[in-house]
């Protein structure tokens, strides 16, 4: 077991009509101004962006509006919002939706507290010293954004994806009601419990530290996400379900079940974070097409770990070679994926990369990881390239 640091400062208020109480959490923080940062409509049509505005109204709280943030948030819409808060004298972002708004809105919060170009965080050229406090009302459950100290943004320019990690951003609040999600699209309720399960997975595959009470929360968390994801691909209105998948998937990325290991591998979010940047694709789903791959590609390097993934999460009976074992875990995940109509390859996820394109994705990772990623297998340029190659049919 390593030595770990817990942080997570964001209070969660949860449950049915929780978005009620946006106005007086908001009041709370004691800003001037708010800005309510939201995405492509589905706020609106839901009715859920009148009521958040009658929630502040109530209150009190001033407020102005930014929506548009589009799947792998941009870069330009992070500066246009940057802007436009300085202008406003905007000193509060209120994130309403999922994880491209939240992400949108820590980076809008990063840039204005610093005099300095916002993408130079995203870029690896400097560290943040400090950031704007942001507020979230969520809509989805799936990116784990409203508890995480993460951020991630594509500029526009070269469809490069980048994330940023930092405490600073972690929101204060995570307003939480299971029913706002009931509007989703089959295919981003998936997507988000593809998600979800990669946060505890990559957490999980590493060789270097290991604590018992984690790897049960993991394991039962990514059981439970599980068993609900079948739950509600047959029962979307399923409000039980909903409630699961969403603490599941705050609980999945603020940093629960990584304590005492080494951080995790996370060579899987890499992989993905260069196919959404180049094809612009659903996050989880992105994740889900490629995991298989890399999976195969590592496991005889982190065998104990598969075989416990395997025997203790996807019910596998352990007899035979731990290999065979591992193996028919990997196999077992994907079935789940395929049984919640998730890719298992790029075919499915509706991409055909050429030779160059792969090539390029396996470059461009190189160089946002500094040369190698991964703890389950330490990987470089060559493997990641296998690994997009093995996904590529
Ligand atoms: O834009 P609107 O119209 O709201 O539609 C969204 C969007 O099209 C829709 N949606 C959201 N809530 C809805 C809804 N539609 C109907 N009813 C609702 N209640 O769903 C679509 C996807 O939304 P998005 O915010 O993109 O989803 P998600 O939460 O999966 O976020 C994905 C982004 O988060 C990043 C991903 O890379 C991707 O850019 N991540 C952020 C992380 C973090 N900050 O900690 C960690 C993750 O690993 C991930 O990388
Ligand atoms: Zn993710």
């Amino acid at each position: 077991m390593f030595n770990f640091s817990y942080y997570t400062p964001t209070q969660v208020v949860f449950g049915r009509d929780a978005e009620g109480h946006t106005g007086a959490l908001v009041k709370a923080q004691g800003c001037k101004k708010v800005l309510i940062h939201y995405g492509g409509g589905s706020v609106v049509r839901s009715g859920l962006l009148g009521r958040i505005k009658a929630s502040l109204d109530k209150e009190g709280v001033t407020y102005i509006e930014l929506g548009g943030v589009v799947p792998n948030p941009r870069l330009s819409l992070v500066y246009q919002g940057i802007e436009l808060c300085k202008k406003e004298g905007v000193d509060f972002i209120l994130a309403v939706g999922g994880g491209s708004v939240i992400d949108s809105s820590k980076a809008i919060a990063y840039g204005l507290a610093e005099d300095a170009d916002v993408w130079e965080l995203y870029d690896r050229a400097r560290q943040a010293k400090a950031c704007l406090p942001v507020g979230v009302v969520l809509t989805i459950a799936a990116a784990g954004s409203e508890m995480s100290d993460s951020s991630v943004i594509t500029k526009d320019e070269g469809g490069i994806k980048r994330g940023y990690s930092s405490d600073l951003c972690r929101p204060r609040f995570a307003i939480m009601n299971p029913e706002l999600t009931a509007t989703l699209p089959p295919y981003q309720t998936a997507s988000g419990c593809a998600d979800i399960m990669m946060h505890t997975m990559e957490r999980y595959f590493t060789p270097n530290g290991t604590m018992d009470l984690t790897d049960s929360l993991a394991e039962g968390l990514m059981r439970t996400v599980m068993d609900n994801a079948v739950i509600l691909r047959d029962d979307p209105a399923n409000y039980e379900a909903r409630a699961e998948i969403m603490w599941a998937g705050s609980l999945s990325h603020n940093g629960l079940t990584g304590c005492g290991s080494d951080g995790g591998d996370w060579a899987t979010h890499g992989l993905e974070h260069e196919m959404g940047g180049m094809f612009d694709v659903t996050h989880g789903a992105g994740l889900a097409a490629v995991w298989g791959s890399w999976a195969r590609y590592v496991y005889r390097d982190c065998l104990d770990r598969f075989v416990k993934f395997a025997v203790n999460v996807m019910g596998v009976e352990n007899t035979g070679a731990p290999e065979d074992v591992a193996l028919k875990g990997i196999e077992a995940m994907e079935d789940f994926y395929r049984s919640i109509q998730m890719p298992t390859c790029f075919s499915e996820l509706g991409i055909a990369p050429t030779q160059e394109q792969l090539s390029t994705m396996a470059h461009m990772f190189h160089i946002a990881c500094g040369g190698k990623k991964g703890t389950a297998k330490v990987l470089q340029e060559a493997d990641f390239l296998k690994i997009y190659e093995m996904a590529n049919h």
